[in-house]
């Protein structure tokens, strides 16, 4: 998986891409993240990027030039194919989710442009993003951290990025569910057992047991999932008795 990230602050990106499951991705050549200073494609000598929004108002906008720039010079060198997305993360973009992850990965390449300041030229959003994005209902200074969430949760789905594929597969939202509780030693830990179909051995209860609790979680947090979520008949019957407060 590629990416291309263009940013006004790339040494951001410096921690999070270097340790734990996306520092291995990062170092094993699974992922790369190349880092764009759009800076670099200022029109002047200033290295100017932002200007005042046209019929005033308070902060500064990104100007369109730089960073339509640094994507024709991704295209140019053919870093990037014409048809690789290019998402613009923004508060008002739609929502960033695991489906969303999910086609990112399949692209197989993504340019993530970083907006800045009050806001992005109106015409980056409508003739150069195919996409913009969201990662929630609130106000980062910048799309710095959005970026690396939408990296993090995309190179996780690269085959090889997990060790354990299974792990993925199971993943909350993967599933269309809530994860399940997890126990680890002690079973008893300051008078709190760990369930005891858990120590049992008896594997076909443990599954019983796992999906039933992803539903209740599923049920009790996140009703709203509950449409689109792939469920058998018994997961139904399932639901039908926790609901009636099984
Ligand atoms: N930039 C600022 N806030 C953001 C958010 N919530 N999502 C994506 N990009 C952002």
């Amino acid at each position: 998986m590629r990416f291309h990230v263009l940013t006004l602050f790339p040494s951001m990106f410096d921690g999070p891409l270097s340790e734990g499951v996306i520092g291995r991705a990062v170092s094993s050549g699974l992922v790369s993240v190349d880092l764009c200073d759009f800076r670099r494609f200022a029109a002047d000598r200033r290295g100017t990027v932002d200007d005042y929004p046209f019929g005033g108002g308070p902060g500064m906008i990104l100007k369109p030039e730089p960073i339509f720039a640094a994507v024709d010079d991704l295209r140019g060198r053919g870093e990037v194919e014409p048809s690789a997305p290019v998402v613009l993360l923004t508060p008002q973009g739609e929502r960033f989710d695991q489906s969303i992850a999910s086609e990112l990965a399949a692209a197989g390449a993504a340019v993530l442009v970083c907006g800045r300041y009050e806001g992005v030229d109106e015409r980056v959003r409508s003739h150069l993003a195919t996409r913009e994005l969201s990662v929630g209902d609130y106000v980062l200074s910048g799309g710095e951290l959005a970026a690396l969430v939408v990296i993090d949760a995309v190179s996780r789905l690269v085959p090889g990025v997990v060790g354990d594929a299974g792990a993925v597969e199971d993943d909350s939202h993967s599933t269309g569910l809530l994860q399940h509780p997890h126990y680890t030693r002690p079973a008893s830990f300051r008078g709190l057992e760990a369930p005891e179909v858990l120590l049992s051995g008896d594997h076909a209860r443990i599954e019983r047991w796992r999906r039933r609790e992803s539903l209740r979680r599923t049920l009790e947090r996140r009703p709203d999932m509950l449409g689109a979520a792939p469920l058998s008949d018994e997961d139904r019957r399932t639901l039908d008795d926790l609901a009636c407060g099984g």
